[in-house]
C-alpha cells in the first residue's frame, strides 16, 4: 500500500490533525519514460504553513483534499526513463506520498556517499542556497566586515552566520532564548549573540556586541 497525507481543511491558526487526512492508496507503477520513487525524507519548512492560505503569493496554495508538497529526497524503485536508474537518489518539489511516478521533470540526482541523504533538504538544498545567495548577491558581504543575523538560530539563520564566519566577518547573531544563544556561540561558532526576549535596549547591546 501506498501512505500518503492529504490537506483537508485550510487551518485557522496552528495546524491541528484534523487539517489533514492519512489516507492509504495502492502503490502506482511507472509508464513509458517515468519512474517509481519511493520517498525516504521530507522537508517540512516554515513556507508550507503560507501554502496552506488561499490567496495569491509567491507559491502556488495546497489544494484541500489533494496530497501536501514540499523538497523530498526519494530513492528510484524502478525506472523506464534513460537519465535514471534503479538506486539513484533525487532530490526535488515532490508529493506527501511513499511511493509516486515521476516523468523527471525538475528532478535532481543526490550522491548518499558525499553527505547524509537529509542534507539536500538543509545545508545542501533550498535552506542552503536561500542563505548563500541572500548573502552573496543581495548582501555582498565582504571579508572583514561585521555581520548581523536575526533569526540566527533558525535554519537559514545559522547557515548565513556560518558563512559569515568562513568568510572571516565578525558575526553577531539574534535569537529568542538563552539555549540558541550558547548554541550561537560555541556550536556554530558566532563571535557574540544577543537574546531579544531579555535584553531591553537591543539598540545598544546590537552597538556594543559589533564593535
Ligand atoms: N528554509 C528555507 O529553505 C527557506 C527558503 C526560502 C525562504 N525562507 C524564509 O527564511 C525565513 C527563515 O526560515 P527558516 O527556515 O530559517 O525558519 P526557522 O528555522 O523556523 O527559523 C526562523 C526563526 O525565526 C524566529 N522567529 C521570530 N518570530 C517568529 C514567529 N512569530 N514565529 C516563528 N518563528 C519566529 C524564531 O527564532 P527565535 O525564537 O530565536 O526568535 C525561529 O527559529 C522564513 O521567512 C522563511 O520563509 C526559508
Amino acid at each position: 500500500m501506498n501512505k500518503t497525507i492529504y490537506l483537508k481543511n485550510r487551518p485557522s491558526g496552528t495546524p491541528t490533525l484534523n487539517d489533514f487526512e492519512f489516507k492509504e492508496e495502492h502503490k502506482p507503477s511507472a509508464g513509458d519514460g517515468e519512474l517509481l520513487l519511493k520517498t525516504k525524507y521530507i522537508s517540512v519548512d516554515p513556507y508550507l504553513r503560507g501554502r496552506m492560505r488561499s490567496g495569491e503569493s509567491y507559491i502556488a496554495p495546497f489544494e484541500v483534499n489533494k496530497p501536501l508538497e514540499s523538497g523530498i529526497i526519494a530513492e528510484v524503485i524502478s525506472s523506464n526513463n534513460s537519465n535514471f536508474k534503479k538506486g539513484d537518489f533525487v532530490n526535488g518539489m515532490l508529493k506527501w506520498k511513499e511511493f509516486q511516478v515521476s516523468d523527471g521533470a525538475g528532478l535532481n540526482k543526490v550522491d548518499p556517499n558525499s553527505a547524509p541523504l537529509s542534507a539536500y533538504l538543509g545545508v545542501l538544498g533550498l535552506t542552503g542556497i536561500t542563505a548563500y545567495l541572500g548573502l552573496e548577491k543581495i548582501g555582498k558581504l565582504k571579508e572583514g566586515e561585521t555581520l548581523l543575523v536575526s533569526g540566527a538560530a533558525g535554519a537559514v539563520g545559522s547557515i548565513v552566520g556560518q558563512i559569515g564566519k568562513i568568510k572571516g566577518c565578525k558575526v553577531v547573531g539574534i535569537a529568542g532564548t538563552d539555549e540558541k544563544i550558547e548554541m550561537l556561540q560555541n556550536d556554530f561558532g558566532f563571535d557574540n549573540a544577543i537574546n531579544y526576549k531579555t535584553t531591553s535596549n537591543m539598540s545598544e547591546a546590537i552597538k556594543k556586541s559589533m564593535s
